[in-house]
Formats: C-alpha cells, sequence, structure tokens
C-alpha cells in the first residue's frame, strides 16, 4: 500500500463554522479551508455581504478548488441580548462541525478615554469579546472530538497606541480567554488556540477615509521588519496551521509583521 498524506490533505472533508466569514481575515480562512478540501460556513450580520462572498468563493477564476458543494453562510447579528439565541440558532442549523474560527470585529471603538461611556465601553466589547465567549459556550456540543476554536485578537493587547485602551482591554481578555477555554474544554477532545495579528490590509479599515487610511497603512508598513501591510492571505495560513497541528492548544501566535521589533535598521 502506498504512502497516506499527512501533511497536505488534513482537513480535506472536516467542516467549519467562520464567524465572521465575509470580508477580511475570515473571508481569506474560509477561501484557504476551500483550498485544502474542506467545507465551510460563513457568519456575520450582514446577508447581503454573505452572498457576495459565498459568490467569490464559488467562482473557479476567483477561488482555487472551488466547490459550491462545500460553501453555505448563514447570517448571526452578534450585537445585543438576542446573541445567545443567534449563536444557539446558527450552530443547530449547522450540526455537527469540526472547527469553529472567530474573526468577527464591528469598526474599532478608538476613543479617548474621557470620552469613553459605561455603555460605549460595553458595547466595544460585544462582537469582538463577548459573543467569542458565548460562541465557545454554544458550539462546544456540536464541534467533534479532536476539533478546534480558534479566536483573534491583535497587537495592540501587547503594543499600547494613544487612545486605544478599551479595545487593548478585549484584546488581551480574549488571550486569557483562548488559554483558559483550552484547559475546560480539552475533557471535550478540543483544542482552543488564539491568533494575533498586527496590521492587516482587510476592509475594517474601509470606514476610514481614504488618504487617512492610506497614511495609517504607510506607518504600520514602517514600522513592520516586513517592510509592509500584511495581506489577509498571509494570516490566514496561521490559523490553517493552528487547525493542523493536533498538538497545540492553549496559546496565542502573533502574526504581526515583526512591527513589535520595526522599524527596520
Ligand atoms: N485588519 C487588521 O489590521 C486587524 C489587526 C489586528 C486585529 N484584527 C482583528 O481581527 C478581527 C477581524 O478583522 P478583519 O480585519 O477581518 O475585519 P473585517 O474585514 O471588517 O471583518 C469583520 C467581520 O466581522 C463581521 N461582523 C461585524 N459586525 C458583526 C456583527 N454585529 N455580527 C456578526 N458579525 C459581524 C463582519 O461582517 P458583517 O459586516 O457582514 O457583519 C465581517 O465578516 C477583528 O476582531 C479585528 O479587530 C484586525
Amino acid at each position: 500500500m502506498s504512502a497516506q498524506p499527512r501533511y497536505v490533505s488534513q482537513l480535506k472533508g472536516q467542516k467549519a463554522v467562520i464567524i465572521g466569514g465575509s470580508s477580511g481575515l475570515g473571508f481569506a480562512v474560509a477561501s484557504a479551508l476551500i483550498e485544502e478540501g474542506a467545507s465551510v460556513v460563513i457568519s456575520s450580520s450582514n446577508q447581503s455581504k454573505l452572498d457576495d462572498a459565498v459568490k467569490r468563493l464559488n467562482d473557479p477564476k476567483l477561488q482555487y478548488n472551488a466547490d459550491p458543494s462545500r460553501v453555505s453562510a448563514k447570517a448571526c447579528n452578534l450585537l445585543g441580548e438576542g446573541m445567545e439565541e443567534s449563536l444557539a440558532n446558527l450552530f443547530s442549523s449547522v450540526g455537527e462541525f469540526d472547527h469553529l474560527i472567530h474573526t468577527a470585529g464591528d469598526p474599532l471603538a478608538i476613543s479617548p478615554l474621557e470620552q469613553a461611556s459605561y455603555h460605549q465601553i460595553l458595547k466595544a466589547g460585544e462582537v469582538r469579546f463577548f459573543s467569542a465567549i458565548l460562541a465557545a459556550k454554544t458550539a462546544q456540543p456540536h464541534l467533534r472530538k479532536g476539533g478546534s476554536i480558534t479566536l483573534t485578537t491583535g497587537s495592540i493587547s501587547v503594543s499600547p497606541r494613544p487612545d486605544w485602551a478599551i479595545i487593548s482591554g478585549f484584546a488581551g481578555g480574549l488571550i486569557s480567554l483562548g488559554r483558559q477555554l483550552a484547559y475546560d474544554l480539552s475533557k471535550y477532545d478540543l483544542r482552543v488556540n488564539v491568533v494575533s495579528p498586527g496590521g492587516v490590509e482587510t476592509e475594517l479599515w474601509s470606514g476610514m477615509p481614504q488618504d487617512k487610511r492610506q497614511k495609517t497603512f504607510e506607518a504600520m508598513s514602517q514600522r513592520a521588519l516586513t517592510g509592509k501591510i500584511a495581506q489577509p492571505y498571509e494570516v490566514a495560513q496561521t490559523y490553517i496551521g493552528l487547525l493542523k497541528d493536533t498538538n497545540i492548544t492553549a496559546q496565542t501566535i502573533y502574526t504581526d509583521s515583526g512591527a513589535l521589533y520595526g522599524p527596520r535598521p
């Protein structure tokens, strides 16, 4: 009998749910998983964005190994008190699956602390932080043994910037959350890890005026040891690695252009 692949087809036939899969990092992870032969269910709050993402993922001119039978989408709004019920409905409709990837994030609440109200602080954590806790809770009964959960934080957790205190607090919390979930969910034979990107050129920044966005990307490139702003397809490789390496759990992986140690000498 000839040797079976150990490295290239590991995710083939597996099923992943990507919360935040309609754009940016989540979309890139979905695209990478389709290349790998996995099935994906992408979720976000906006049905027309989801429809457009599904179209791109199913287009053989844009997507390697495109196969519409392995792609589906379901809307789920992570704002407000209905969040837990929406997540529970999402996972019930998916049934059993292998991997949960959480990349959902709404516009960044960057604000001088003096102007931040109690409600603004709570709202800033809903999609990025609170929904990650409830997603883990509601997904667990549907996740197959040997599966995984991957959360997303950001380099603001280790590298302060002016007016980022609120986001930074939630970003740091996500690292502890991932570690604790890895501990708690190990009894279900599940692994949990966290990805910490630095600046990545995604739709997250599209709310910024074009010239300010350009300046922000240039500043990020100058701080980077790689000398450029990251692209989503690069960072998606880290998520895929975390899914494939069945030995890694309770870790945060930094894919941040080396910005902590930049600029280049
Ligand atoms: N890009 C960067 O430079 C960078 C750096 C470090 C960390 N991060 C973090 O990485 C995560 C992903 O960022 P990204 O760059 O991929 O952002 P993105 O392109 O804006 O994607 C965010 C995703 O979250 C979804 N989302 C937003 N509000 C939602 C809601 N209320 N309910 C459900 N889904 C919602 C969006 O879809 P809908 O609009 O359709 O809901 C979209 O699919 C975020 O937490 C971000 O803070 C990003």
